[in-house]
């Protein structure tokens, strides 16, 4: 039997480029690899990237910068960029960092095979189509062996909606949907497989229209799964957000009441500009009848500063609409400008002053987060737990409102969903006991 080769995968970005890398190492097993955590004597070295910012896309450059010596060593390593850098730069890839023997779109990562065959005869392998066929059906099934209580599942790719920072639309493509029946089938082999909750992804994933009633349908449908316990969808964007969705939230038991919906800035004039095409007051209104239907929902949120021409005036209203809103979670970022975008064209905020408005609107969401999660002392919550915390006989999971919980618990196992009231809470964690 030949020595398997060693695949190292490093990955950048969004929870879809993690899906990927699960996928795309699945892809060379195929081809006689198996998966390493280090680089450092590994056959074959793929960046699964992003570009949604510049620090994201420079980070690449930098990582295979330092992948020199291991080539020089091993002259028969191969070094692929892979992920949403491979489709915004392509070729040019190979032309600013030579060491790159091959480059692969996110939409075409099911031929790596091939693309990995061709650079062991000494060529350089490229491809960043969009094909017609839809690389899902094009991955083997994936593999029975045993995993950990959760996993994510993409159901929808690319956006069309052309926010005017945003590179997404560009390396992802037009929004495409995975046929209900598939997505249904590879639940059913995750749950098979141990896993208890399953995050559906999409770059737009409530636009999903994989199913007649849409994402709402298709969560319905999860549901019937026996042993799945927990779905969670992640990322939406407020006009795709339907009735039968919003329903969802408090008729379906095994949806989880924690909703990222991103609305990037609260005011409207910046909205606009973004090509958002909704207001804040529409957004507010949207959360509202989402309480309405689950009262306990823990919303989490994206938000730009310094988008072009953003006064003081616009960002105090992003800040109202937080106070507004309170979030349990969310993410922050400076606006960074994107080749190919709209918004890259236009006035710029200066650097220091979209320094100071991101410190001021992380330090107000950081409170929010810590109050909400400070509120939970003294309820009682569901662990899903998955796997033992430092401490002896600790072990760890989230709530349903996606808190990390830790508790004293040495006969829990990973996957066992149990009841635990909180006891106190920490920088980053709450503590608990088990009832019952
Ligand atoms: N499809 C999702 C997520 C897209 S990328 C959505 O619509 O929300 C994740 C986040 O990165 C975005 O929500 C946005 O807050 C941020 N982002 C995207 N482009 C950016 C840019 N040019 N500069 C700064 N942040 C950006
Ligand atoms: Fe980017 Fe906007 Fe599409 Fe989200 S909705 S991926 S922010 S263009
Ligand atoms: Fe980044 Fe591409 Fe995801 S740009 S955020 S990896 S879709």
């Amino acid at each position: 039997m030949t020595e398997p080769k060693k695949l190292f995968i490093k990955t950048y970005g969004c929870q879809m480029n993690v899906y990927d890398s699960e996928r795309m190492a699945e892809a060379m097993g195929g081809q006689g690899y198996t998966q390493v955590d280090s680089p450092d004597d590994a056959d074959m070295i793929l960046l699964n990237t992003c570009h949604i910012r510049e620090k994201a896309a420079e980070k690449v450059y930098s990582e295979l910068g330092r992948y020199k010596g291991l080539k020089a060593e091993k002259p028969d390593l191969k070094i692929g960029v892979a992920g949403c850098v491979a489709q915004a730069e392509g070729q040019e890839i190979m032309r600013r960092q030579p060491l790159v023997d091959l480059v692969v779109g996110p939409q075409s990562y099911h031929r790596l095979p091939e693309l990995e065959a061709k650079t062991r005869e000494g060529k350089k392998a490229l491809d960043t189509d969009f094909p017609e066929e839809d690389k899902f059906n094009h991955l083997k099934s994936r593999p029975k062996a045993k995993r950990g209580p959760t996993a994510f599942l993409t159901v929808q790719e690319g956006c069309d909606k052309f926010c005017a920072f945003c590179v997404v639309p560009y390396t992802r493509g037009a929004e495409v949907s995975r046929p209900s029946q598939r997505v249904m089938s590879e639940a059913r082999d995750l749950v098979e497989r141990g896993v208890r909750e399953i995050t559906l992804l999409g770059q737009n994933v409530n636009a999903y229209h994989g199913h007649t009633k849409g994402l709402a349908g298709l969560i319905r449908e999860l549901s019937t799964i026996d042993g799945l316990e927990r779905i969670r969808f992640t990322t939406s964007h407020p006009n795709d957000m339907d009735d039968e969705l919003i329903a969802a939230h408090g008729e379906c038991e095994k949806l989880m009441p924690y909703l990222h919906l991103p609305v990037q800035a609260g005011s409207d004039k910046i909205l606009k500009r973004m090509n958002r095409s909704h207001t804040a007051e529409e957004y507010i209104r949207l959360i509202e009848r989402l309480r309405n239907a689950r009262p306990d929902l823990h919303m989490s949120g994206d938000f730009i500063v310094g988008f072009p021409e953003e006064t003081e005036q616009d960002f105090q209203d992003t800040m109202a609409l937080i106070e507004e809103v309170k979030y349990g979670s969310a993410f922050s970022f400076k606006y960074s400008e994107r080749p190919g975008t709209p918004a890259a064209e236009r006035p710029q905020v200066p650097e220091n002053e979209k320094d100071d408005r991101l410190q001021r609107l992380q330090a107000l969401l950081s409170q929010q987060q810590r109050d909400l999660q400070d509120a939970m002392v003294g309820r009682d919550v569901h662990v899903l737990f998955e796997k033992p915390g430092r401490l002896e006989g600790q072990m760890g999971g989230k709530s349903e409102y996606l808190h990390a919980v830790h508790v004293h618990a040495p006969d829990v196992q990973p996957g066992d969903l149990r009841r635990v009231r909180i006891e106190s809470s920490s920088r980053n964690s709450l503590s608990g006991v088990l009832l019952g």
